[in-house]
């Protein structure tokens, strides 16, 4: 009886906080990619300067390998392009599963990368009006570091001083409330060069957390390093960025998503005149897609493992 008691008074204090939160669900490794999601042959609604290929394509143009430990996907580096033809072959991939509350640990070895390239890890509300969206990874041309965003419909905001290690770039959800990660090795050359890392994304009820932790970094937890079976983001330190409730009703405004991860090259961001010109990188967005097809080389990603951990 006493032991008992002794247990829940712990429990309540600081020996709860170290007990896990989340248990292992789903681990997508290697060919586990080609049945978790479906590929996405759409025209890309940020006008991007690609053209994104069907499974079946994709797997025979090479742009998609999979092996027992790695997915790969990638856009094309060997084609010039006719200018009045379809942009660079590229692949876009939509989880079939969607999910609510739960925690996301994606393991990457390398991400996409160079001038005119704008990659994105982001899980997207499933059903109208679509507003919802997690920007896990995100960024264009080459730039250092993440930015974190999430978007609502009008009616959310966040707080400007909260508890996060990346800077906030906008509070203002409706229109996209945004967190760079600078200084971290977060995002492009960098961060391939460190040997990529962990991205983390806990969504519960009452917030949404991004964790980033490059290969080499000196605290990785235990839990991430050793993909453990039970995960508990409370011992994972203060968050790169963090959207509290505060002023947003997430249950209102998160719904069910989908894990959308997607390669387009200029389009609305990458390629605007000032974004790509104060990137310097040569020529115009447009042209250096149609005509450079070896600065896409490193244009891919390759992860070690999606795993999804859901509430205990
Ligand atoms: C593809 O990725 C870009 C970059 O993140 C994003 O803005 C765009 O909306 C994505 N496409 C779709 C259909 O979500
Ligand atoms: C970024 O990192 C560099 C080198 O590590 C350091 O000198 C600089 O002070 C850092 N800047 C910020 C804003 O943290
Ligand atoms: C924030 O989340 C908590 C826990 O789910 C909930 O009780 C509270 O009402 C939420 N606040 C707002 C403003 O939505
Ligand atoms: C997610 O929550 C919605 C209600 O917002 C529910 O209809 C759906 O079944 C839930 N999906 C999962 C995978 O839990």
């Amino acid at each position: 009886m006493k032991s008992i008691a002794i247990f829940f008074f712990f429990l309540g204090s600081s020996l709860g906080a170290r007990l896990p939160r989340y248990t292992l669900s789903e681990s997508i490794i290697g060919y586990d990619f080609l049945e978790a999601f479906d590929f996405q042959a759409i025209t890309d609604p940020t006008h991007g300067r690609v053209n994104y290929l069907s499974r079946s394509d994709a797997l025979s143009k090479n742009l998609v390998k999979t092996s027992r430990n790695s997915f790969i996907m990638r856009a094309d580096y060997t084609t010039i392009l006719s200018p009045d033809g379809p942009g660079r072959d590229s692949v876009r991939i939509i989880s079939k599963k969607t999910y609510n509350a739960t925690v996301m640990i994606f393991e990457m070895r390398h991400m996409p990368e160079g001038c005119g390239t704008w990659p994105a890890i982001r899980t997207k509300q499933a059903s109208p009006p679509n507003t919802g969206i997690i920007d896990i990874l995100e960024g264009v041309n080459n730039q250092r570091f993440d930015q974190v965003t999430l978007h609502t419909s009008g009616g959310c905001t966040v707080p400007p001083e909260r508890s996060e290690t990346g800077i906030a770039i906008s509070n203002n959800c409706d229109v996209g409330c945004s967190v760079g990660l600078y200084n971290s090795s977060s995002f492009g050359p960098s961060f391939n060069s460190d040997g990529g890392g962990w991205y983390a994304m806990e969504r519960t009820a009452d917030h949404v957390k991004v964790w980033f932790w490059k290969r080499k970094d000196h605290f990785i937890p235990v839990d991430v390093l050793h993909s453990g079976p039970l995960v508990n983001p409370l011992q994972w330190g203060t968050p790169a960025a963090y959207f509290p409730n505060t002023s947003c009703d997430m249950e209102e405004f998160l719904t069910a998503h989908n894990i959308l991860i997607n390669l387009t090259l200029c389009g609305d961001w990458a390629g605007s005149t000032d974004v790509y010109a104060a990137s310097g990188c040569p020529s115009t967005c447009v042209d250096h897609a149609n005509n450079d097809p070896t600065s896409f080389r490193n244009a891919l990603f390759d992860f070690a493992a999606i795993r999804i951990y859901t509430p205990m």
